[in-house]
C-alpha cells in the first residue's frame, strides 16, 4: 500500500493504521464516524477523524483517484473554493480501489441538508447564487467541472448569503483558459443534473412550490451567461469617457467580488477602443503583497484592492497615451510617482484627522467616481483630491470618522 499526501505529514500518519486491506464499506475502526446527509454518492464515501482533524474517504478506480488529486490540489492554488485534499492512498492490498483523502469542510452542508431543514424550501434562490458563482469562478480559472451538480458541491453560510464549495473534482479537466464548447458542455451538464436534483426535492416535498424544477435549471444557465457576459465581455469605450468606464467596470467586478487581473484596451484601426478585462479569483492576502511586491506600500487588503485597480487604469491610460507597452512594475512605480504622491500631496497636514494614506486615497477615490458621475467625464486624479479636501476634510478636520460618513455629501460639479 502507498500513501501519496501533502504535508503536513501528521494527518497522513494517523490515518495509515487504519484498515486499508479491507473494503471502505466495512470498516468497523472507531474513528468511522457516520455523517447523515451526505449528498447522493457513486463511490462509497466514509468519514474517519484522526488526529485533531475529521477526513472525507472515498474509495475509486486509481487513475480517477489521482486524477481527483491534482485537480483539488490544483484549485487550491488557483484560489478556487472547493474541499482541501490531503492525499490518495493506492496499491491496497488485494488489488483494492484507490481511497481519496479530504479533509471535511467544516460548518458546510449538502443540499440535501439545506432542503431538508424546514426554513430550506425558500432557499433554492440563493443555493443557485452560490453555484452559479462557483462554475464561472471554475471556468475563469481554466476549470471544467464535467459534473456540475448540487451533490456534488457543498454549502456555507456567508453574511448571509451562501458560499459554494466544489466536492466532487473526479471529472474535472485543467486547461490554460477555457473554449465555448467546454463551458456549454459544463452549462448542458449543469442543466440536466439540477433539473433531476430538483426534481427529486420536489417529490421529497422539499421544494418550495412555486419553483419549477427546469425552469430554474434554466435560471441557473442564464444567470451564469449573464455574470460571465459580464465579467469578461468586450465594452466600446467613448474617448472622453474611458477612465470612467474602466473604473466603472472594475467597480462592478469588485461589487461582485471578482478581482481584475489585467486591463487592455485595444483601439482598431478606425479609432474605436474596446475594453478587456481579465477577471481572476485572489486569495485574501494576495492584494496585499502584490501590492507591496510593486510599489512597497503595505496597506490593509481591501485597500490593496482598490489600489491596484487604480494601479490598472493609469497603466492603460499610459499605454494608450504612449502607444507602447507599459510593464507591470513601471506601470506601479508611475502611478505612485504621478497619481498617488500628487493626490496626497494635496492634503495639508492639519486636516489629516488621523486618516491613513491610502484610506485618503481610497475616499478620494470614491469622491472622484462621483465627482466625475455627476459631470459626465472623468475629471482626473488631481482635481478630484482638490475637490475632496476642500468640500470633505476642510468641513470634517478633527474628526477621522467625518470623512466615510460625508460620503453621501452631494458632489460639486468640477473645476
Ligand atoms: N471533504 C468533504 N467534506 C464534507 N463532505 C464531503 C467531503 N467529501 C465528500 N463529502 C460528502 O460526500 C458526498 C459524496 O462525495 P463525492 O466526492 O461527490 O463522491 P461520489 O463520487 O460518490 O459522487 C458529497 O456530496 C458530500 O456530501
Ligand atoms: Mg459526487
Amino acid at each position: 500500500m502507498r500513501f501519496l499526501f501533502t504535508p503536513p505529514a501528521e494527518a497522513a500518519t494517523d490515518l495509515l493504521t487504519l484498515p486499508w486491506a479491507d473494503p471502505l464499506e466495512r470498516w468497523q475502526d472507531e474513528r468511522v464516524i457516520e455523517i447523515p446527509q451526505t449528498g447522493r454518492t457513486r463511490h462509497v464515501v466514509r468519514f474517519v477523524a484522526a488526529g485533531d482533524g475529521l477526513f472525507a474517504l472515498k474509495e475509486l478506480p486509481e487513475p480517477r483517484a489521482r486524477r481527483e488529486y491534482r485537480v483539488l490540489r490544483r484549485l487550491r492554488e488557483l484560489g478556487v473554493p472547493a474541499v482541501g485534499v490531503l492525499g490518495v492512498v493506492v496499491d491496497r492490498p488485494a488489488d483494492r480501489e484507490a481511497v481519496l483523502v479530504s479533509r471535511f469542510l467544516e460548518h458546510s452542508m449538502s443540499f440535501l441538508a439545506l432542503f431538508a431543514d424546514p426554513r430550506g424550501v425558500h432557499l433554492t434562490r440563493r443555493v443557485m447564487d452560490a453555484q452559479v458563482e462557483l462554475l464561472v469562478r471554475l471556468h475563469l480559472a481554466g476549470v471544467v467541472w464535467g459534473d456540475c451538480s448540487l451533490a456534488n458541491t457543498l454549502f456555507r453560510s456567508d453574511a448571509g448569503t451562501l458560499a459554494a464549495y466544489l466536492v466532487d473534482a473526479e471529472t474535472g479537466e485543467v486547461h490554460e483558459r477555457l473554449s465555448q464548447e467546454q463551458r456549454d458542455h459544463d452549462l448542458e451538464v449543469a442543466y440536466g443534473r439540477v433539473t433531476e436534483e430538483l426534481t427529486d426535492l420536489r417529490a421529497r416535498g422539499a421544494l418550495a412550490a412555486d419553483v419549477d424544477p427546469a425552469l430554474a435549471a434554466a435560471d441557473l444557465v442564464a444567470r451564469y451567461e449573464q455574470l460571465w457576459a459580464e465579467l469578461t465581455g468586450e465594452e466600446v469605450l467613448p474617448r472622453d469617457q474611458q477612465r470612467l468606464r474602466i473604473g466603472a467596470r472594475i467597480r462592478r467586478l469588485q461589487e461582485l467580488g471578482f478581482e481584475v487581473g489585467e486591463v487592455e484596451v485595444v483601439e482598431d484601426p478606425a479609432g474605436v477602443s474596446r475594453l478587456r478585462l481579465t477577471t481572476r479569483v485572489a486569495e485574501p492576502g494576495d492584494n496585499r503583497r502584490q501590492l507591496f511586491t510593486a510599489t512597497g506600500l503595505d496597506v490593509q487588503e481591501n485597500q490593496a484592492r482598490r489600489l491596484l485597480a487604480d494601479i490598472a487604469c493609469h497603466r492603460s491610460r499610459l499605454e494608450r497615451e504612449e502607444q507602447c507597452h507599459v510593464p507591470d512594475a513601471v506601470a506601479a512605480l508611475r502611478w505612485r510617482a504621478e497619481v498617488y504622491e500628487p493626490a496626497l500631496a494635496e492634503v495639508p497636514p492639519s486636516l489629516r484627522s488621523g486618516l491613513d494614506d491610502a484610506e485618503v486615497f481610497h475616499e478620494m477615490l470614491e469622491h472622484g467616481w462621483r465627482l466625475s458621475e455627476a459631470a459626465g467625464r472623468d475629471v482626473g486624479p488631481v482635481a478630484a483630491a482638490r475637490d475632496y479636501v476642500d468640500s470633505v476634510l476642510a468641513t470634517a478636520a478633527g474628526d477621522p470618522v467625518a470623512p466615510a460618513l460625508l460620503r453621501t455629501a452631494r458632489p460639486r460639479p468640477a473645476p
